[in-house]
């Protein structure tokens, strides 16, 4: 996510000037204020905060912790669901966050966390047997491909990057999106969001390749690989 303080304009068309960056803006939804994410054409909803900030679900289980077997980077952990649960398994996990209050409230739960944009420097390029990004997390940065290629350079040669996508769709790119905490606004940041139909594309673009997609509760998360080292299953 990238902050550009400027102005937003609101659903009634009046500028707003921007007051928080992002990270701010998320810190503050990570302790509970409310927050909504706004679209460049007023449209509006909540952050789902508290989903993040609660226990693992079944389908978290299912869907990532029990498939990590290696040393695993959890990229936008957020408040550490995934991460903590990985900790609890005895899984060696990094999780990685912009908001210092995501990497506090994922290192009361265990794990290590790094309070650090995911297309910066981080530790073990090229080493990781997985790295996540659930729940949207394919949109950071907005640009899909960008973030997969970043991914590919981070995982092992045999390594597996699980994959959060929505249930439809192509690639939805949501430019200029800002994040509202009661009368504030953050920057500007992009997002995108990537269908089931859409990600073969995705990942080859990247260089990897889809070896598999699990559906479980209306989530589905596809298993990437690197082209030269896959054994596809689907
Ligand atoms: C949709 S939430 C998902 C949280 C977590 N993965 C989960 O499923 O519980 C997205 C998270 O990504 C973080 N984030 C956004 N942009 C980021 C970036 N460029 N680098 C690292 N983290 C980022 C946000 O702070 C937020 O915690």
């Amino acid at each position: 996510m990238t902050n550009s303080p400027a102005t937003v304009t609101d659903s009634t068309m009046s500028t707003i000037p921007t007051t928080m960056t992002t990270a701010e803006a998320l810190d503050a939804a990570f302790s509970g204020r409310s927050c909504e994410l706004v679209h460049s054409d007023g449209r509006h909803r909540p952050l789902a905060t508290d989903r993040w900030t609660g226990a693992a679900s079944p389908s978290d289980h299912a869907l990532f912790v029990d498939r990590c077997r290696g040393t695993t980077l959890d990229l936008g952990c957020g408040p550490g669901r995934l991460s903590g649960a990985l900790q609890d398994r005895g899984v060696d996990v990094l999780g990685v966050d912009i908001s210092s209050e995501a990497v506090r409230l994922t290192k009361a739960r265990g794990a290590p966390a790094l309070c650090r944009d995911a297309f910066t420097d981080l530790p073990g390029t090229g080493s990781w047997t997985h790295v996540l990004l659930a729940d949207g997390n394919v949109g950071l940065g907005g640009r899909p491909e960008h973030l997969l290629r970043r991914v590919a350079k981070l995982l092992a040669p045999r390594g597996t990057a699980l994959v959060e996508l929505a249930s439809a769709g192509a690639v939805s790119i949501h430019a200029d999106v800002h994040l509202r905490v009661g009368d504030r606004f953050s920057g500007s940041f992009d997002w995108a969001t990537v269908g089931v139909e859409a990600i073969d594309d995705v990942a080859g673009a990247a260089d990897l390749v889809v070896t598999d997609l699990v559906s479980m509760a209306g989530r589905h998360v596809a298993t990437l690989q690197h082209r030269t080292r896959a054994r596809t299953t689907r």
